[in-house]
């Protein structure tokens, strides 16, 4: 038996799906993005969506939509995937990191007032708050505190799509509905709930932003006839920035479109997994994250053990091949100027003892089993 963590499904209708773009006039550029970031947006319940080709870009462009300047700072977690990070780079800014909370495993709200505490105006641009695992971030907190400090929040739901928080007047905050968020960003990686290949999507309900995003998505190019500064005909389009190509294919449009009409279906399957693996593990010397006020996405099903190397090698011999999410980010060398060891103690305990489960919607109830009786073999 091989069991990986985490695993897409591929339907006959996703076969089909593409098949159809395949045989139609656009591989690209056509009307299967616009379909799927209509649907996409409803989804999550944000006025705007843009897809583009991978979480990534979806981070790079957003951090440059919201206006992040050279030498700005941008406050995010160390307990991510470098992305989060790489993006602030990207654009000329510098990562702040503040430590994650013990009990969610996310961004310390309190670990951020204290970076934003002796700031001077304009130090700090933006904070990226990461819903890790699928736990959804409490964005209604952040941001009062970004508010005192003039700063944008752009959320990384790339772990949350379907994720969702109650906020203090009982309304239910989804991941990505933009309600205290300027921008939130999604991946379609293949281990993610909507497996496109490659891909991404950034919700606003900024009609601001997603001009900016649309325009830097394909070369900083426009064609619109309101903003262009002369007009010589059809053919004409003037590049008003300098954007990226980080445009997203019909056909992975497609597929991610096709695969979003099963993802609430999923995330069921994905919640009763969890609770499985939470009763299994009750009494057992395991560590694991808070329970969410609202709905926890679970991409991944994160344990705490006390000899995570030993479990994880016991795991794979027996042909089960659990992960590790997240060497801290400071711990890589290129953002080692970032943080020193030892200075993010929540973060550094966490990375020392964590370890992800199988967690995918197609894992069966005999291979969670044999999941469960291998973790316990070893625990107990
Ligand atoms: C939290 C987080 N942010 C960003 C990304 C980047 O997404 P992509 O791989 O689509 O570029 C990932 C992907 O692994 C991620 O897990």
């Amino acid at each position: 038996m091989q069991i990986p963590y985490g695993k897409q499904e591929i339907t006959e209708a996703d076969i089909q799906a593409v098949e159809k773009v395949l045989r139609s006039d656009f591989l690209t550029q056509g009307p299967a993005i616009a379909a799927f970031e209509k649907a996409f947006s409803e989804y999550v319940g944000a006025k705007y969506a843009v897809a583009v080709s991978n979480g990534t870009a979806a981070l790079h462009l957003s951090v440059l939509a919201l206006g992040l300047q050279p030498g700005q700072k941008v406050i995010t977690t160390p307990i991510t995937f470098v992305a989060s990070a790489n993006c602030v780079c990207y654009a000329g800014g510098e990562i702040e990191l503040a430590d994650i909370d013990p009990e969610t495993y996310c961004i310390d709200l309190e670990a951020v007032r204290e970076k934003l505490q002796n700031a001077s105006p304009g130090e700090y641009a933006g904070i990226i708050p990461v819903d890790f695992s699928g736990y959804p971030v409490n964005t209604e907190a952040l941001r009062q505190l970004a508010d005192e400090h003039n700063l944008w929040i752009l959320e990384d739901a790339c772990h949350a799509p379907g994720g969702n928080f109650m906020d203090s007047k009982e309304n239910t905050i989804r991941c990505g509905d933009g309600t205290y968020v300027d921008a939130t960003v999604f991946s379609f990686h293949p281990v993610k709930h909507i497996a496109a290949g490659e891909g991404g999507m950034i919700t606003t309900n900024s009609e601001e932003i997603y001009q900016k995003l649309v325009q830097l998505r394909t070369h900083g190019i426009t064609k619109d006839a309101n903003i262009l500064q002369e007009n010589h005909g059809g053919w004409y389009y003037e590049m008003h920035d300098l954007g990226y190509n980080y445009r997203l294919t019909d056909l992975q449009a497609a597929l991610a479109n096709s695969q979003l009409t099963l993802t609430n279906e999923r995330l069921e399957k994905r919640l009763a997994i969890a609770q499985r693996y939470d009763e299994a593990f009750e009494h057992l010397e395991i560590r694991k994250q808070k329970t969410p006020e609202g709905k926890h996405a679970f991409h991944l099903y994160v344990v705490e053990v006390e000899d995570r190397k030993a479990l994880y090698n016991y795991l794979r011999e027996n042909g089960i091949y659990a992960q590790v999410h997240y060497i801290p980010v400071h711990y890589m060398p290129y953002h080692a100027v970032v943080a020193q060891k030892g200075t993010l103690p929540n973060a550094e305990r966490y990375y020392e003892h964590c370890l992800s489960l199988p967690m995918y919607p197609t894992l069966t109830t005999e291979e969670q089993a044999y999941v469960i009786q291998k973790v316990t073999d070893f625990i107990g």
